[in-house]
Parts: C-alpha cells; structure tokens; sequence
C-alpha cells in the first residue's frame, strides 16, 4: 500500500448520512486534505438560482452550458474559522449552500451530463499529487476508480433526516421534520435513478451502516480496515 500521504479514499452514499463527519475525521487524522464534491455541484446550483438558468421550476439547460465554462469554484480552507470553504467567482458561498433549495437544485443540476465532466475534472485537478479524502456519490466509481480505499455509507433516511433537522435547527434555519424527509427522499430517488452516475456502490467498496455509530466508532472501524489493508498489502 501506498504512503499514507498519497491516500486516496473516496466516501460514498446517500445524503445527508454523514459522510462529511466521518470523511473529515480521516483527513485530519491522516493529514490528507479533505474534498467536498457535493459542495461543487451545490455552487452550481447557486449560480444557476442567481443567473436565471432556474426559472419557473425549469433549468434552462441551453443557457447553463453556455455559461458552464464561466462557473468558477474554488475550495479554500479558512484558516480562522478551521475550515473549508466554497467559493464561487470570487464570492464565499459556504453559509448559502447548505439550505433547502440549494440542496434540491444541487440534485437536480448534478444530473446534467456536462456539468458532471466538469465537476470531475475539478475533482481530480484539485487532488492532483497529493492523497485527499473526498466524498460524494460517484468518487469510487466514476471520479478514483482505482481509490486505495472505498466506503459507501449509508443510515436509513428517517435517521439521516433527524440528524439534518437538528443540524439545521442549529444554524437558525426555519424548517419542519418532514420537510427535511421529504427533501431526503427526494435526493435519494434523484441520485440513484439519474442516468449519469447514478449514485452505486463501486464493485469494491465496503459498505457501513452508521445508523447506529457514533463518530468514535466509525473511525474505529476505518482503523481496523486501514491496518487490515496495510497487512495484506505488506
Ligand atoms: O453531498 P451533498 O448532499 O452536498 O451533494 C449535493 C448534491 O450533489 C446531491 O444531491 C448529489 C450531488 N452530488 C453528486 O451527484 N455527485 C457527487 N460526487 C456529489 C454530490
């Protein structure tokens, strides 16, 4: 096996299941630099809701890929706030990406062909030398199909939902329960039944189920898989 500093570990699964927790934990105790590809489809989405390529209910397709090539994100790490942030043309949009609408555009965005080939380029430039950990829905499959380490999480929705709710309540955002299902749902059908990409398990992966587990013990069992590697790799 590689040096831990050249790692590539793709996280995949349904959202809102934690794979960001549980992706940035293996980061900062591996020191790899942490990638958030749903952040990138999601600075799409704001475009598009800010540039009229979203009106009336409708992505005008035409109008996003004229404008495809003037989308520019980019991931930078705050170093006073600790964190990554998105950035889109120049403008920080972390804390207006994670809302409801967003979301819902984000799902429905990331299923158009192109803007898929061009968040993976950005995906695998961004990772170039250097081992990342980054989470999404076709990191094993399409982005590293030869990822060191793959894991595809998942909770059932009604877990994932109420973990969402609260975060949100948290935040100050003004949303119900079954709102935050329903969108969770809606997502999950989106993702797994588009044509291009569809969120899927890589032939490889190893699946977790973190419906019950804390954070402690999720890391707990990456630890045990990463020495298990290591040794059949020795
Ligand atoms: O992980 P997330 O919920 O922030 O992702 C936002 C949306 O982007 C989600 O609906 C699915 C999509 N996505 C994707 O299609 N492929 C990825 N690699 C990451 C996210």
């Amino acid at each position: 096996m590689k040096k831990t500093e050249d790692l590539v570990i793709a996280i995949d699964g349904h959202s809102s299941g934690g794979k960001s927790t549980f992706a940035k934990a293996i980061a900062e105790k591996l020191g790899l630099t942490y990638v958030d590809s749903g952040a990138m489809y999601r600075a799409v989405a704001v475009y598009a809701l800010e540039n009229q390529i979203i009106e009336q209910g409708e992505i005008r397709r035409e109008k996003l890929l004229a404008e495809l090539d003037e989308i520019g994100i980019e991931i930078r790490f705050s170093k006073t706030r600790e964190r990554y942030e998105t950035w889109l043309n120049g403008k920080n949009i972390e804390d207006e990406i994670r809302g409801v609408e967003v979301s819902k555009w984000a799902s429905t965005i990331s299923a158009v062909p192109e803007v898929r080939v061009a968040m993976v380029d950005l995906q695998r430039k961004i990772s170039e030398n250097r081992g990342v950990v980054m989470d999404g829905r076709d990191i094993g499959t399409v982005v590293f199909p030869k990822a060191d380490v793959k894991i595809f999480l998942t909770a059932a929705a009604e877990v994932r939902a109420e973990r969402r709710y609260r975060e949100m309540l948290e935040k100050g955002l003004s949303v119900s329960l079954q709102e935050v299902l329903d969108n969770i749902n809606l997502r999950d059908h989106q993702d797994s039944t588009r044509t291009a990409s569809p969120l899927k398990p890589a032939e490889d992966s190893l699946d977790l189920d973190n419906s019950k587990m804390t954070l402690e013990e999720q890391m707990d069992w990456f630890e045990k898989l990463l020495e298990k590697k290591r040794g059949i790799s020795r």
